[in-house]
């Protein structure tokens, strides 16, 4: 079947992988099916039959990845934001996310993540549910209705929390992560993620499982590294036999085609092996102040040419917004500069590539308007939003965006080539 071909009219930027941006206004942006063919100063002649789309004076820059949320916790962001990440887990969050049991509950809550992930900025996401096989798969459909394209994960835990929320055993995790492999095959657009939670919640049965799977059916992983030091000392604890949290997981292969969330406290040896396995880093800075975990280094990370992309973490952040989080990795980079020594912060161009290509290119060719890239797309009526007496750069527009940029300014959403609904 072939995909959508149109050409959208407006003010164009996007990312190139050297991260500058890269812009033209009143270009024509141009998708045959379903993919870019380019941007372009003029409509060449070829293209002058596809349906266009005028948007001019609006903004028009690729959907953005969110490579780590937790949809079970979006019912309780912006509360319990007193702990810190060990005390918050067992006081709130595993509470909560024991209710994903009941599946009318869970209908209920996944309906509404569902329904607010798709009006926002975000077009893939890759996303932890609970280790309740029943409400991740409806968690599934729900996303799969949105159009969206999404890695969903049933998460791995046996042991380190209470019995409500934890599997049996390392062979009842196995089994029911089978089970969940072979029914989420038939979901549309929403993909499996093996997703151990953390080195603290799965021994090293449910991890060596768990690492066979992944080379037998080749499937991501995502999961939590370095996020903060009392975790960081307690897997040093768990897992004597490894050099580093890193190498916890890297024993078991978990560090290849893989997304480990926050890597605050990263040392020389995990930055080298995450730099040599390829794994994206996403960065959560919204979590990361929240939980009063740190600041990492992702100036550096860049500079280093490791993978690095943003992350909504809710419910350690609060907004689904990655354009927010954007500007809160720049923020949280200056803070860097200030208290740890670091010589610059990040720029509006960088946080602009973390938020769309820096995390798009783990979906493959997506986050950029060259040649061949996944046609995900936003217009952004930035102009009329929030109109300034100023004659504005397209740089300017994004920067602020970043900062202040709301999904009532979002006109189109496309994923792929396939508007999405925003009502
Ligand atoms: N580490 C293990 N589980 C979690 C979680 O749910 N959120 C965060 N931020 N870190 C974790
Ligand atoms: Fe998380």
């Amino acid at each position: 079947m072939s995909k959508p071909s149109f050409v959208l009219h407006g003010d164009i930027a996007y990312s190139k992988p050297d991260r500058s941006l890269t812009s033209q206004k009143d270009g024509y942006l141009v998708v045959v099916n379903g993919l870019i063919k380019g941007v372009y100063p003029s409509l060449p002649k070829e293209y002058a039959g596809l349906p266009l789309h005028d948007h001019a004076g609006r903004l028009i820059v690729p959907g953005l990845s969110d490579l780590h949320v937790h949809a079970p916790q979006y019912g309780f962001r912006g509360n319990g934001m007193d702990l810190k990440l060990l005390e918050w887990l067992n006081t709130y969050t595993f509470p909560e996310e024991a209710k994903y049991q009941d599946l009318s509950y869970a209908d209920k809550a996944y309906q509404i993540f569902a329904d607010d992930l798709r009006k926002t900025f975000t077009t893939r996401a890759c996303i932890f549910a609970t280790l309740h096989k029943k409400a991740t798969l409806a968690l599934a459909k729900k996303l799969s209705s949105t159009g969206l394209i999404a890695y969903l994960g049933l998460v791995e835990m046996d042991r380190n929390s209470p019995d409500y929320l934890r599997f049996p055993s390392a062979e009842k995790a196995l089994e029911d992560t089978e089970t969940y492999l072979k029914e989420i095959k038939d979901i549309p657009n929403i993909y499996p993620i093996l997703t151990p939670r953390f080195t603290p919640s799965c021994t090293d049965e449910l991890m060596e499982g768990l690492g066979e799977m992944k080379k037998k059916y080749h499937l991501p992983v995502q999961s939590h590294l370095d996020e903060n030091p009392s975790e960081v000392a307690w897997v040093k604890e768990l897992a004597p036999w490894s050099s580093s949290y890193a190498d916890a997981y890297d024993k078991f292969g978990m560090l290849e085609d893989s997304i480990m969330a926050h890597c605050v406290y990263l040392n020389e040896e995990e930055k080298a092996l995450l730099l040599s396995r390829g794994t994206y880093v996403a960065h959560c800075p919204d979590s990361n102040i929240n939980l009063t975990s740190g600041i990492a280094p992702i100036k550096e990370y860049l500079e280093k040419g490791m993978h690095v992309g943003l992350g909504s973490d809710v419910a350690g952040g609060t907004h689904l917004n990655l354009f927010y989080q954007a500007s809160l990795a720049i923020q949280m980079s200056k803070a860097r500069v200030l208290y740890l020594g670091d010589k610059a912060p990040l720029n509006a161009e960088e946080a602009f590539y973390l938020a769309t290509l820096g995390g798009g290119s783990f979906f493959g060719k997506v986050g950029s308007f060259l040649e061949g890239y996944e046609a995900d797309i936003l217009v952004l009526d930035d102009l009329k939003a929030y109109p300034s007496i100023k004659d504005l750069s397209i740089l300017d527009r994004v920067e602020r965006f970043l900062y202040f940029g709301e999904e009532s300014a979002l006109k189109e959403k496309i994923v792929a080539g396939n508007p999405i609904g925003l009502k």
